[in-house]
C-alpha cells in the first residue's frame, strides 16, 4: 500500500494538472464537474489531507471540524473569500491562492469591460443582431470617451496596478485610486496614479474599476449612496467579487441613467444574476471569466498543484494566505 497523501480535486481541472498531482498523491477527482453541496464536499473530504478548490467551496469551522485530517486547501483563484482564514489558522490548516499568474490577463479583461461599457458595445451588438440597424444616425450609440479621461481604481493591488498602467500609458488617462494603504512613491510614479479619498474617487472618476478583495468591510461598498456621488456620464466596472456592489441599487441607477453604463464580471449570489440587471440595456454582463485565457487558467491550476506538492514534499506551500 502506498503512503502517498490522499487529496481531493473538488472540480474538473486540466487533465495534465491532474496527471501531475497523481505522480505525488492518491487523487480523488470530480470528472463530471458536479457542483457538490457543502455536505457532499465534506463527505468526499473524509480521510483527505489536501484539497484543490476553485474559490467557490466554503471552508469554514463546520467543514474543518468534520474533516480533521485536512491540512491544506489550495484555491485555484487569487481571491479567497471562501476561506474562513481565522478558523483555518486555528485548526492549523494552510490556505493558498494563485496570485501573480493571473494579474495581466485579469487587468486586460477589466479594461475590455471598461471599453465595452463606455463604448456601448454589448448594447449596440444586440441592436444589430436584432435586425434593427437600418440607417446611420449622428448620435447612435454615442458613448463616453476612454482616452484622456479620468480612470478611478478602488483597490490598488497587483491587478489594480495593471489596470492603472494600461490606462495611464496606453490611453493617456489621468489615474486616481483609493486603497487602505497608499502605494510607495516609486509604484505610484510607475502607474502614474494619485491617491485620493473614496469620495473624491467616486466624484471624479469617469470610469471606475473595482478590484478590491471581498471582506465583511467591503460588502456593498458601492451602494445607492456611492452611486449617487458618481458622474451621470460615469461607467462602473466590477471584476472583483459579487457582493462588493449592491446589484439592485446598481440596476436602478443604470435604469434611471444616474450613471451611464456598467461592466460586470461578478455578481452577488452568482451564478444567479439579479433579474433587474438582465433587463437594463446599459450594462455588459460576463460570467466571471476575467482570468479565463487557457494559458492563465493552466498557470493557476499548476500553481494550486505546486502549493499542494510543495506543502507535502518540502513542508512549504508557495503562496500561503493563512498566517
Ligand atoms: C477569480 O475570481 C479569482 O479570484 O481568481
Amino acid at each position: 500500500m502506498s503512503q502517498r497523501p490522499a487529496i481531493l480535486v473538488a472540480r474538473a481541472i486540466f487533465p495534465e494538472v491532474l496527471e501531475r498531482l497523481r505522480q505525488h498523491f492518491e487523487v480523488s477527482d470530480n470528472p463530471n464537474d458536479d457542483d457538490w453541496s457543502p455536505q457532499e464536499l465534506c463527505e468526499r473530504l473524509q480521510g483527505k489531507a489536501g484539497v484543490l478548490t476553485t474559490g467557490a467551496q466554503r471552508i469554514d469551522t463546520a467543514l474543518l471540524q468534520a474533516c480533521p485530517q485536512l491540512r491544506i486547501v489550495a484555491n485555484m483563484a487569487v481571491g479567497y473569500n471562501n476561506f474562513d482564514v481565522a478558523a483555518m489558522a486555528a485548526a492549523g490548516v494552510v490556505g493558498t491562492n494563485t496570485p501573480d499568474v493571473l494579474t495581466e490577463t485579469t487587468a486586460d479583461f477589466g479594461f475590455a469591460l471598461l471599453l465595452a461599457a463606455a463604448r456601448r458595445m454589448a448594447e449596440s451588438e444586440h441592436f444589430l443582431r436584432a435586425g434593427r440597424w437600418d440607417r446611420w444616425a449622428y448620435d447612435m450609440f454615442a458613448g463616453q470617451d476612454v482616452h484622456g479621461s479620468t480612470l478611478g481604481i478602488l483597490g490598488m493591488g497587483r491587478i489594480g496596478q495593471g489596470i492603472a498602467r494600461r490606462g495611464a500609458h496606453g490611453f493617456g488617462m489621468r489615474v486616481i485610486y483609493h486603497n487602505r494603504s497608499r502605494l510607495d512613491a516609486a509604484t505610484e510614479a510607475e502607474c502614474r496614479a494619485t491617491w485620493v479619498s473614496k469620495d473624491d474617487l467616486l466624484r471624479q472618476a469617469d470610469h471606475l474599476v473595482l478590484v478590491l478583495p471581498y471582506t465583511p468591510q467591503s460588502h456593498h461598498v458601492i451602494g445607492a449612496a456611492e452611486l449617487a456621488l458618481m458622474k451621470p456620464t460615469a461607467t462602473l466596472v466590477n471584476i472583483a467579487r459579487g457582493g462588493i456592489v449592491d446589484d439592485a441599487a446598481l440596476a436602478q441607477a443604470l435604469r434611471e441613467r444616474r450613471i451611464a453604463a456598467a461592466g460586470l464580471d461578478v455578481f452577488e449570489g452568482e451564478p444567479r444574476v439579479h433579474p433587474d440587471l438582465l433587463t437594463v440595456p446599459n450594462v455588459v454582463l460576463t460570467p466571471h471569466i476575467a482570468s479565463a485565457t487557457r494559458a492563465t487558467r493552466l498557470a493557476m491550476a499548476n500553481l494550486a498543484a505546486d502549493n499542494l506538492i510543495g506543502f507535502f514534499t518540502q513542508g512549504r506551500a508557495l503562496t500561503p494566505v493563512t498566517p
